[in-house]
């Protein structure tokens, strides 16, 4: 029993099933809040957030960087990993120590060890950006899981299955949380609901989204 929530509503779970395969872990990152959104601003610092141009031309609302030994671009000529920053000619920013122990420990505990990332793409949300169903499929190994953090104002993430027809699930991601998706989840769509507008204590007007991956 713990006296802090005594007569009040029950503490949420810790830990929800999404799906077969993919685990959420309820603030999770929280006790890293402060290490994490100061590596954010150092990765940027080198390599800035930018909107990237998808392969039919268009611009995606949510802005990106990477860190990491690869990382996740797309232009006109495709999605792939890439190890040079194409904006800056230069290697992404190294991946901090904070990032990769906390990937690894998270995918532990959603029942994936031995989780070691090369590639975290991070994600910069302001108000009205989503990113529309999709799969990671540009990565080699796909026994390896994705870890996904989220910080900053609330999203509601789809979660569906193999099939881009299959029905979603909604589930909200908020400041803290952890996704995890691997096994028979790993190639399931998903994808974010446009932002709502809000304020968060730390980040302001914005949701930074942390995912990190086994790219080669
Ligand atoms: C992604 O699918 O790459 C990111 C999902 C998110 O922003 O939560
Ligand atoms: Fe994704």
């Amino acid at each position: 029993m713990n006296d802090l929530f005594d007569g009040l509503d029950p503490p949420p779970p810790a830990r929800e099933d999404i799906a077969p395969g993919a685990v959420l872990l309820r603030g999770r990152a929280l006790a890293h809040e402060a290490a994490l959104i100061e590596a954010v601003a150092a990765i940027a610092a080198q390599a800035p957030f930018r909107h990237m141009i998808v392969p039919a031309g268009f611009t995606m609302s949510a802005a990106m960087t990477n860190c990491g030994d690869a990382g996740w671009v797309t232009d006109r000529g495709g999605y792939r990993y890439d190890a040079i920053d194409p904006e800056s000619g230069r290697p992404w920013p190294a991946m901090p120590d904070v990032f990769r122990a906390l990937a690894g420990a998270a995918a532990a505990e959603a029942g994936h060890p031995g989780f070691a990332p090369d590639a975290c793409l991070v994600n910069r949300y302001a108000p009205g950006a989503r990113l529309s169903l999709h799969r990671d499929t540009n990565e080699r190994d796909f026994t390896q899981p994705i870890v996904s953090v989220s910080l900053g104002l609330p999203a509601t993430f789809q979660f569906g299955g193999a099939k881009r027809s299959d029905p979603t699930r909604r589930i909200a991601l908020r400041h803290g949380d952890i996704a995890v998706w691997g096994g028979p989840a790993r190639l399931a769509f998903h994808g974010i609901l446009a932002l709502k507008d809000g304020e968060h204590p730390r980040l302001g007007r914005m949701r930074i989204n942390l995912t990190f991956r086994k790219a080669r």
